[in-house]
């Protein structure tokens, strides 16, 4: 029989500066009553000029591992879901490998915009239901800010920073993701996205000058198909676990919009109290929100373990999804817990273990240089 994916870890890191309405409406013609009535949003996280996707990213994983109570060297694989991730390449996931020290750990990005938690999730998942690995640290990060016109009245009000991480670990024992369906529509490609910067559009004088490296969305056109998209793969992935609605203990949904969540939460008869809803202090976090959310209502005591709940993301691409999971609490070990490093010991390991291996590489190279 396959092993199921448990979720026994989860952490989240948000910036400590709060961007308020008030604050926005210095910036752009806008105000407070028109944000929070038209988003649900009163004021988000931005990142300090020494924070990064990757930094709040091991921020992230390093609370995720200490519930799970698992040494970074113990991870099979990371996945970071981003759309903001440091660099085209190298991946942003191999960076926070490298400072978590998760010395056998595959790493690599996952780019399915606001629906990247979900369908790395889901790849991890999948890839521990194979039996091909035992342990996978799944992240969804963001700086967003970095890629906000912030004279955009349209986006610059919806968008912040942030990281939530998952730990998965295989076990016989039924649990954990259950169910879970992932959907593209790349026609609708132009209705959120970042112009420039790829190979279609390499940055040059001109893109910058166009702002092209910036966000740029038709809000009316992705707010139609995310209530549209919500309903639809909720339904889907409950039924694929032979479930009913009724059956949910709650509801995570992608923060994007309070309106967005409330009208597909009633096309499907189920009440507010069962959601979790953040955005009026984080706004749209992207890959992040979905386990920020996650880690807040495990926080609040609204998640127990036995709970099932359904993830659901929408976002650029246009792509879509959601997993159903039993929450399995974080793990139960008889008698004294195993020694863990601490985050900050860990952290300090890291760097080291990173520094011994560049050293390391430039020795191998001076030695290969002789012979070749
Ligand atoms: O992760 C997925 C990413 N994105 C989303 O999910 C976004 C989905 N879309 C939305 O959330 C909403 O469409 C928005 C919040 C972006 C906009 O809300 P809306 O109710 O759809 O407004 P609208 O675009 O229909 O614009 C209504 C009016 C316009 O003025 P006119 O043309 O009627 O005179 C806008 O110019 O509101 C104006 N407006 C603003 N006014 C004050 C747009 N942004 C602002 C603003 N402050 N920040």
């Amino acid at each position: 029989m396959s092993p199921y994916a448990h979720i026994i870890g989860w952490g989240m890191a948000v910036p400590e500066k709060v961007l308020t309405n008030a604050d926005l409406a210095k910036r752009v013609d806008t105000d407070d009553a028109w944000i929070q009535s038209r988003t649900g949003i009163r004021e988000r996280r931005i990142a300090n000029s020494e924070q990064t996707t990757a930094s709040l990213a091991t921020d992230a994983a390093l609370q995720a591992l200490e519930i799970a109570r698992l040494n970074p060297d113990k991870l099979d694989l990371i996945i970071v879901a981003t759309s903001s991730p440091e660099h085209i390449f190298p991946a942003t996931a191999c960076l926070v490998q490298d400072r978590l020290g998760a010395s056998n750990a595959g790493a690599f990005d996952l780019l399915a915009a606001c629906s990247g938690f979900i369908f790395a999730l889901n790849m991890a998942t999948q890839a521990i239901r194979s039996g091909s690995l035992k342990n996978a640290l799944v992240i969804g990060a963001e700086t967003l800010s970095r890629f906000v016109d912030w004279s955009d009245r349209n986006t610059c009000v919806l968008f912040g920073d942030g990281a939530g991480a998952f730990v998965l670990q295989a076990s016989e024992e039924r649990g954990g993701v259950i169910a879970s369906v992932m959907r593209s529509d790349g026609s609708g490609g132009d209705l959120l996205c970042v112009p420039a910067g790829g190979s279609f559009a390499p940055a040059s004088l001109e893109t910058v000058a166009m702002g092209k490296h910036f966000i740029k969305m038709n809000g009316r056109e992705v707010f139609r198909f995310a209530t549209r998209v919500i309903a639809q793969a909720t339904v889907e992935t409950v039924e694929k676990a032979g479930l009913k609605l009724d059956d949910i203990q709650l509801f995570i949904p992608h923060q994007a919009n309070q309106r967005i969540v409330e009208a597909a939460l009633r096309s499907m008869n189920v009440p507010i109290e069962r959601c979790v809803l953040n955005i009026d202090r984080y706004g749209n976090t992207s890959t992040a929100s979905i386990p920020i959310a996650a880690c807040e209502a495990a926080r609040d005591g609204r998640l127990k373990a036995g709970d099932k709940l359904v993830l659901v993301g929408f976002g650029a691409g246009l792509t879509w999804g959601a997993a159903l999971a039993i929450w399995s609490g974080a793990p139960q070990q008889p008698g004294a817990r195993p020694a863990l490093p601490l985050p900050l010991r860990l952290r300090l390991y890291a760097r080291l273990r990173s520094l011994l291996r560049r050293i390391l590489r430039r020795i191998d190279a001076w030695i290969w240089g002789r012979y070749v």
